[in-house]
C-alpha cells in the first residue's frame, strides 16, 4: 500500500503510465503528479486520479527539454509540499519515428531523440528529484521503466534497446549513490498491450501474425497487461518493499526465462 505518499509519474497520459498513476491513488496515495507530453491525455489521467481518491495535479511537459524537466518536478514538489515517490515510466521507440529502424540505417536524429526520452530524461529527472526525495519522511524511492529488450536485444530497436539497457544501470546506480535514503528499483515488461506495442505491431505487413510471434517465447500465451505491470511498481514503491533497491524485475509472461518458442492458440487467456 502506498498510504500518504505524493507521487510523480511521467508519461502517464496513456498505457502503463495511466495505468500506475491510478493504481498509486488506489493504493492510498495522498496525491499522484500526472505528467505527460501531451496535457489533454495527462488531464485525462488526472482525473482519474481524483475518482481513484487521490489528489491530482497534471503537468505538460516534453522530456526532452531539460527546462521542462526541472520544472515538472518543482511544481510536483510544490504543489504537494514534497515527493516521496518518482515513476520514471515515459518511453519512446524508434519504430515510430522512422522506416529504418535498424543499426546501420538508424537516422541520427532518432538515436537522439529516444536516447533523450529514454535515458536522459529519467537520469534528470532523477537528478531534480533528489533532493525532495532525500527530505522525504514516507519511504522515498525511484521506479524506473526499463524492458526485456534492455536484457537481450531484438530486430528494429537498437537505440530502444541500447537505451533501456542503459535504464538498468541507472537503476543501480541510482540505488548506490542514493543509499540508503532513497531505493530505486526497475521494472522490465515483456509484450504489454498499449498504444506503443499496438503501433509496434501494426506496422507489420500480417499484424496478427507479427503478433503471435510475439508472444511465442512466452510462457503465458497473451499480451500483458497495463494493470498487471501496474502492480508490480506499486509494489516496489511501497514500504513493503523496503529491504529491495537496485533490482531489476521482469514482469514478461516467462518471455526471457528460457530459449524456446510455444504456439498459442488465439483463444488463449
Ligand atoms: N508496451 C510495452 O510492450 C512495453 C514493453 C517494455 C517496456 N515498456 C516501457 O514502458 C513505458 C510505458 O510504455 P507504454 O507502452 O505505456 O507507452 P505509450 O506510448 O503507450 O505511452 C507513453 C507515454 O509517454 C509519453 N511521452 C512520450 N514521449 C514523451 C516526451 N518527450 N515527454 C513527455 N512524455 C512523453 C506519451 O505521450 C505517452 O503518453 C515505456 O518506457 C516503455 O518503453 C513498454
Amino acid at each position: 500500500m502506498l498510504n500518504g505518499k505524493a507521487a510523480l509519474v511521467t508519461g502517464a497520459g496513456q498505457g502503463i503510465g495511466r495505468a500506475i498513476a491510478v493504481e498509486i491513488a488506489r493504493q492510498g496515495a495522498a496525491a499522484v503528479a500526472v505528467a505527460d507530453r501531451n496535457g489533454d491525455t495527462a488531464a485525462e489521467t488526472a482525473r482519474l486520479v481524483d475518482d481513484a481518491g487521490a489528489s491530482s495535479v497534471a503537468i505538460t511537459c516534453d522530456l526532452r527539454d531539460r527546462d521542462q524537466i526541472e520544472a515538472m518536478v518543482t511544481t510536483a514538489a510544490s504543489a504537494f509540499d514534497g515527493l516521496d515517490v518518482l515513476v520514471n515510466n515515459a518511453g519512446i521507440i524508434e519504430t515510430a519515428l522512422t522506416d529504418t529502424p535498424t543499426v546501420d540505417e538508424l537516422p541520427e536524429d532518432v538515436w537522439d531523440a529516444v536516447y533523450e526520452v529514454n535515458l536522459r530524461a529519467p537520469w534528470l529527472t532523477t537528478k531534480f528529484a533528489a533532493p525532495h526525495l532525500r527530505r522525504s519522511q514516507r519511504g522515498p524511492n525511484i521506479v524506473n521503466a526499463a524492458s526485456v529488450s534492455g536484457l537481450t536485444g531484438f530486430p528494429h530497436g537498437p537505440a530502444y534497446c541500447t537505451t533501456k539497457g542503459g535504464v538498468i544501470q541507472l537503476t543501480r546506480v541510482t540505488a548506490v549513490d542514493l543509499a540508503p535514503a532513497v531505493r530505486c528499483n526497475c521494472f522490465c515488461p515483456g509484450v504489454i498491450e498499449t498504444p506503443l506495442s499496438r503501433a509496434f505491431i501494426d506496422r507489420a505487413e500480417d499484424p496478427e501474425a507479427f503478433r503471435q510471434a510475439m508472444i511465442s517465447p512466452q510462457l503465458i500465451g497473451r499480451l500483458g497487461r497495463a494493470g498487471e505491470v501496474a502492480k508490480l511498481a506499486c509494489f516496489l514503491a511501497s514500504d513493503d518493499a523496503g529491504f529491495i533497491t537496485g533490482g531489476v524485475f521482469v514482469v514478461d509472461g516467462g518471455a526471457t526465462s528460457w530459449m524456446g518458442v510455444r504456439s498459442h492458440d488465439s483463444n488463449s487467456v
